[in-house]
């Protein structure tokens, strides 16, 4: 079978209440649309036509680079309006396959499955909806034959009681297509070209039209508004965390797991409730990740633990390596193995070597940090200077005192120690210690003159 794809994306969706086309609205961190192409692209098909309109400019910009035939619908008049557009451009002997750009969760298994119901007439994926509401009804005669699908704002009182639905998703010749959806007329409800029609022009010609019923009826829930895309979003979102329990991850809940990229995992990791991992992320074998951490595409060697509130982004972590609660490691960074980066500690654009501490509120950025290296409470890196960032080397085994200022361009050379409280701004040699601190004063009984009684 020649087939063609058609993916209808042209609708505003007013029901979203949103400046942004409907299909750009996001599923799992990707534009609806996007979904839809994905799965579109795993199927055997020899094109794919998309039908967009006035806000056409912006839904290719954001789609980037696709391999698509974008079709311009300048009035939305209907689906099968919309479908007409695209006609010209598909071979005769073609089969096409709609799906709405608004039904990101179909499977590739179900539009193949569509397609070969086709092979004699039309065929068309329905699910027996919970809540129907806002769906075309499947209505069928007494002996359970196909009939019509009539749309939410034109159904009778007895029809509203119909659980089946359609999910948008048909495949028939192009040339069916192109006898009847001429024949189309916008005599209902909303005044327009429904492209569910076809189905009882083509009954009363006697083409047999097979419905494939969708098990799942989540797979072709659409996106209408914003609590069907929390909806859909959840659906997705367990799908996932299935998967990647399948492949041998803890995830503690899956209700409150965020995948917006990829994961790869090794054996024995663990994720805690409200994590979010968006872009590419890799772990190794027993990588823990706690709750409310929220991970943009890094790399976790194995054995390591990823504690609490800890924003990581851009950077790569060594293998047992202890990193929060309440840690940010911001793009650029590199930490080897056995590091230990604790509560409040920011790191940026840094190389740790392994073994490093800096376990309470310090700011290392733009700096290197040796072996074995302690940075202590309170020390920062002063990395810029105004107008430029400077960068800290930092030795082997040094120490960096309590709250020091280090304020780059500066070397501080192996094994050199940073008393408490000093400001550096010359070069330190190995091995050296060095105090930069004012004169203590200490003036009998002038403690009175701050207390109040
Ligand atoms: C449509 C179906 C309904 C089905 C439901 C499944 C019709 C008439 N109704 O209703 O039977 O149960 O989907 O989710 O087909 N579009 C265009 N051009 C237009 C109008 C729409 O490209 O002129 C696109 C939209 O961008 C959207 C899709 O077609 O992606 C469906 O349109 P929408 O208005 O959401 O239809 P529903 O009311 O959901
Ligand atoms: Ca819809």
């Amino acid at each position: 079978m020649n087939l063609e794809i058609i993916v209808l994306a042209a609708g505003h969706g007013t029901r979203m209440k949103s400046r942004i086309p409907k299909v750009l609205h996001e599923i799992g961190g990707k534009p609806m649309l996007t979904r839809v192409l994905d799965t579109v692209a795993s199927i055997d098909s020899s094109k794919v036509h998309v039908v967009v309109g006035g806000e056409s400019s912006e839904v290719k910009s954001r789609l980037g680079d696709v391999d698509v035939n974008w079709v311009t619908q300048t009035e939305q008049r209907g689906t099968g309006h919309a479908v007409l557009q695209a006609l010209p451009y598909m071979a005769s002997d073609a089969h096409g396959l709609v799906i709405y750009g608004d039904c990101p969760l179909a499977s590739a298994e179900t539009l193949n499955h569509c397609a070969t119901q086709a092979r004699d007439g039309i065929g068309l994926v329905t699910a027996n909806m919970p809540d129907p509401t806002g769906f075309g009804r499947i209505v069928r005669d007494a002996d359970g034959a196909l009939q019509a699908i009539v749309e939410q704002a034109d159904l009778t009182p007895t029809q509203c009681s119909i659980s089946e639905v359609n999910s948008g998703i048909v495949c028939a010749p192009v040339a069916m297509f192109r006898q009847y959806l001429p024949l189309l007329s916008d005599e209902n409800a909303q005044g327009e070209l429904y492209l569910t029609d076809l189905i009882s022009m083509a009954v009363l010609d006697g083409v047999p039209v097979q419905a494939v019923r969708c098990l799942d009826h989540r797979e072709v829930l659409g996106v209408n508004d914003r609590v069907q895309l929390a909806e859909v979003e959840r659906h997705f979102q367990k799908n996932q965390a299935v998967e990647l329990m399948k492949r041998g991850v803890h995830i503690v809940d899956p209700m409150r797991f965020d995948c917006r990229g990829s994961v790869s995992a090794g054996t024995d990791c663990s994720i805690d409730i409200n994590a979010i991992l968006a872009g590419d992320i890799e772990l190794g074998d027993n990588v823990t990740i706690g709750a409310n951490c929220i991970l943009r595409d890094v790399q976790i060697a194995s054995h390591t633990e990823i504690r609490d509130h800890t924003v990581i982004e851009d950077s790569t972590i060594g293998q047992a390596c202890t990193i929060g609660p309440f840690a940010r490691i911001r793009p650029g960074s590199q930490l080897a193995d056995d590091i230990r980066i604790g509560n409040f500690v920011e790191v940026k654009n840094s190389q740790l070597a392994n073994g490093v501490r800096a376990s309470h509120l310090a700011y290392l950025g733009d700096a290197t940090v040796g072996t074995e290296t302690n940075v202590g409470a309170g020390s920062i890196t002063c990395n810029f200077d105004g107008k430029n960032k400077h960068r800290t080397i930092i030795g082997d085994n040094v120490f960096i005192g309590s709250n020091s200022s280090l304020i780059a361009p500066l070397t501080i050379e192996a094994g050199a120690a940073i008393a408490a409280g000093s400001s550096i701004s010359r070069k330190v040699n190995a091995d050296e210690l060095v105090i930069e601190r004012g004169e203590l004063r200490q003036l009998p009984g002038g403690g009175s003159r701050f207390r109040k009684r």
